[in-house]
């Protein structure tokens, strides 16, 4: 699919466009963000918190991305541009916050990259000791991570960034045809293995246990954090993928088969990890490298299972591309079409920039617990201001996003024509849309607005 306005091709098949859909919103936030948050939000609780706003708000706000996407066929930007010029700073405020998390998820997707060569070369260092393993090679312990923050990360910006410049994405969603049902097949397989391990029934009992005291304010901004994170919502990212489909597909059903699939992989994921950190006694409380950790225990206990945790972590590293680059497309397709920029310089500029930012996020990782504005290492002492980025998107960019967006469609373009829209002019049927016109004007933005208030009064944790 090509980004470029003098250029905009449709999706040639429904299944197309939901790949691309679901391949932006499947990546890093199922599988290594979200079971650290099931796990610190109270697990069982945090799970029915997390499927209530996936139903009600996550697919409220992204049917509203897509009537706007396909409506006006532009990117985030100009789409709102056209319906409504003074409010085009919805999108301004998309690509924003897509750029900041970008920052942090190429150091995560360049991860991934470390575990797959870790797999091939040094699988016994891994299995010796996971954790250390982890610490030690991504995040550096008192050293500089030079492969955590920059060798790894830089093959994956430069991958991310070599995919939008050539305009590839095309064959990579070709790719995701074959490459995310794979991955659905071998999660499924992990989740089992992962719940039968000794001693992983207590995190099963944890992730099944529905604790009321768990419940508070705090689950449900982290819930709605992650569901917005998650669905890729609140960027203008579902716009733009909108943007190329037809009045045939029906926005509706799509809707409810991404968001259906990428709460899935995040259960699965949650159940995959969950059950291996109580089975292998890792502390999860030791900052985002815990998954990466944990699931060593489960590819130890498996016969082939060094071939397993590499065929795992290619899988989702690809996962990470697919969203990845969906993320860099989006900052990109502002620059060259609200900015005049050329293309390819557009997409080393942004790389460079956000390289650089992205260095200070692993370095923070490691102090997860640390209070105090530097760290030291090898001497030299380094701002931690990189976890503040996780932090300044999950808790308020993106429900300000969303919350304009729903604003936006519900009220300033209005519910008649996003219904229209919705309908394809009344070609489809839509019986529930009195409903979403009540969950896109009232529900949402009310619920949005109450969780970013309360979340300002609350502390610093972003889990
Ligand atoms: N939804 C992706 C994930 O869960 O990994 C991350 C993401 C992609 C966020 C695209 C935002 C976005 F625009």
């Amino acid at each position: 699919m090509s980004t470029t306005v003098e250029n905009r091709g449709q999706f040639g098949s429904k299944i197309g466009f939901i790949l691309s859909a679901a391949g932006s919103a499947v990546g890093l936030g199922n599988i290594w963000k979200f079971p650290g948050k099931a796990y610190n939000c109270g697990g069982g609780a945090f799970l029915i918190i997390y499927i209530l706003m996936v139903v009600f708000i996550g697919t409220t706000v992204m049917l509203g991305e897509f009537v706007i996407g396909r409506k006006t066929q532009k990117n985030a930007i100009g789409a709102i541009r056209e319906l409504n010029a003074k409010y085009s700073w919805i999108g301004g405020l998309g690509v924003l916050t897509g750029f900041i998390i970008l920052c942090y998820y190429c150091q995560v997707g360049g991860w991934t990259i470390k575990y797959i060569v870790g797999y091939i070369t040094e699988v016994s260092t891994i299995y010796a000791d996971p954790m250390a393993y982890f610490l030690n090679n991504l995040l550096g312990a008192d050293r500089f991570p030079v492969q955590g923050a920059i060798i790894y990360p830089l093959i994956f910006i430069f991958l991310t960034a070599f995919i939008i410049s050539r305009g590839v994405a095309e064959g990579i969603e070709k790719m995701s045809k074959i490459l995310m049902p794979l991955l659905f097949i071998v999660l499924i397989g992990l989740t089992i293995r992962s719940c039968t391990l000794p001693g992983a029934d207590a995190g099963l009992a944890y992730m099944l246990h529905f604790d009321a005291s768990t419940i508070n304010a705090n689950a449900f901004l982290v819930a709605l954090g992650q569901a917005f994170f998650s669905l890729s919502l609140g960027m203008g990212v579902m716009i733009t993928y909108a943007s190329y489909l037809s009045k045939d597909e029906n926005l509706v059903s799509n809707t409810g088969i991404v968001c259906f699939l990428d709460t899935c992989v995040a259960l699965l994921a949650g159940f995959m990890i969950i059950p291996a950190v109580f089975a292998t006694g890792i502390d999860p409380g030791m900052g985002g490298g815990f998954a990466f950790a944990t699931l060593a225990g489960v590819f130890m206990s498996i016969p082939g299972g060094t071939i397993f945790g590499c065929l795992f972590y290619f899988l989702l590293f690809f996962a990470a591309v697919t969203s990845s680059t969906s993320i860099l497309e989006g900052t990109v397709a502002f620059l060259v079409e609200e900015k005049g920029m050329e293309r390819k310089k557009t997409v080393v500029v942004v790389s460079i920039v956000l390289f650089i930012i992205g260095i200070f996020y692993t370095l923070s990782q490691a102090h997860m617990n640390l209070k105090g504005i530097w760290i030291s290492r090898e001497g030299i002492s380094y701002p931690i201001f990189g976890d503040f980025m996780e932090y300044l998107t999950d808790r308020l960019l993106l429900p300000l996003g969303a919350l304009t967006t729903t604003i936006f469609a519900g009220w300033i373009w209005g519910t008649e024509n996003a219904i229209k829209e919705a309908t394809s002019d009344g070609k489809y049927k839509f019986a529930l849309a009195p409903v979403w016109a009540f969950l896109l004007r009232i529900v949402a933005p009310i619920a949005i607005a109450i969780i970013i208030i309360a979340g300002m009064f609350l502390g610093m944790s972003i889990s």
